[in-house]
């Protein structure tokens, strides 16, 4: 039973109001319970745990929250500037939607999500910032669709405006790929690897690379989905490249300026693809 319940329970056989949270602290009892409360105990709240496993076709076809938060939390973080210490994940995302770098509606489906949870549950909207909401959004994804258990710890502040620019486009050249994930601190490895494991997810969507992807089943929302297993983590997205197979549309694209993710497996000869 989580801290949250015990204290509820705790509080209702006494018939003693506490006016303030005692342990451990209630930013990090509130982080406790939206992570791991896997099931609702009568809260109103919806889960982290069981929203990261929706697929929401009514948005289109091969659509789920998992891929739309593992995007939105990386659009977020890739303004990261490693030099400067400005950018990375503050929850900027919500400033910068309109912005020619962040086509589609996965970053408004994450927001509104993360934000309605604010109007659900006092203790998140007092202690919890919208940062945290999309960093934990991401290791619930990864966690609850056979990914890694990552370590996560609370605590960032939300930015009040956008960020320089500086989210990766599909058209860039290996060598503005490969500058551009060292601003955000990462090596050519580095990057090859957290490409692979973000498009384990999802998919390319026509209404937002129209010139990539055609609809799918007469809807510009649905996915052609980036591996044949788009809900869970696995490396299908690498096996599925070297042998030939992948229907990956960074890669496989008629648009072959929008190659990116077959330009960047390939750039150390398939040696990290292949690992
Ligand atoms: C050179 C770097 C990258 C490029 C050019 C790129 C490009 C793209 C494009 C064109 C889409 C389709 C978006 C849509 O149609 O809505 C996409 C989707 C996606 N990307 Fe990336 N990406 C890059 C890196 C990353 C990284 C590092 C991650 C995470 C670690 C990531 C996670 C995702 C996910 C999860 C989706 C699926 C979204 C969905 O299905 O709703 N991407 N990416």
């Amino acid at each position: 039973m989580s801290t949250r319940a015990l204290l509820a329970l705790a509080t209702a056989a006494s018939s003693v109001r506490a006016a303030v949270h005692i342990w451990p602290n209630p930013h990090l009892d509130t982080l406790e319970f939206l992570r791991f409360d896997t099931i609702n105990m009568g809260n109103s709240i919806p889960t982290f745990a069981s929203e990261s496993r929706t697929t929401n076709d009514a948005d289109g076809k091969n659509r789920n929250n998992a891929a739309d938060w593992i995007r939105t939390a990386y659009h977020d973080m890739a303004t990261y500037n490693i030099e400067d210490g400005t950018g990375g994940l503050d929850a900027s995302i919500q400033f910068e939607m309109d912005r020619d770098e962040n086509p589609g509606d996965g970053f408004s489906n994450t927001i509104t999500f993360f934000q309605s949870l604010y109007a659900t549950d006092d203790d998140v909207a007092q202690y919890v910032s919208l940062a945290d909401l999309i960093a934990l959004g991401l290791v619930s994804a990864l966690e609850m669709n056979d990914g890694p258990s990552l370590p996560f710890r609370g605590g960032r502040i939300d930015a009040t405006e956008a960020n320089a620019p500086g989210v990766p486009n599909p058209t860039q050249s290996v060598e503005e790929h490969t500058a551009s994930f060292a601003r955000q601190g990462f090596n050519a490895t580095e990057m090859i690897e957290l490409i692979a494991c973000g498009h384990s997810f999802g998919g390319v969507q026509n209404a937002a690379f129209p010139l990539v992807v055609d609809k799918v089943d007469g809807s510009a929302q649905g996915n052609v989905p980036f591996d044949s297993t788009p809900l869970h983590f696995d490396n299908n997205i690498a096996t599925e490249f070297l042998d030939g197979t992948t229907q990956n549309p960074l890669v496989v694209s008629k648009n072959v300026s929008a190659l990116s993710d077959a330009r960047i497996f390939a750039s150390d000869g398939n040696v990290t693809i292949s690992a």
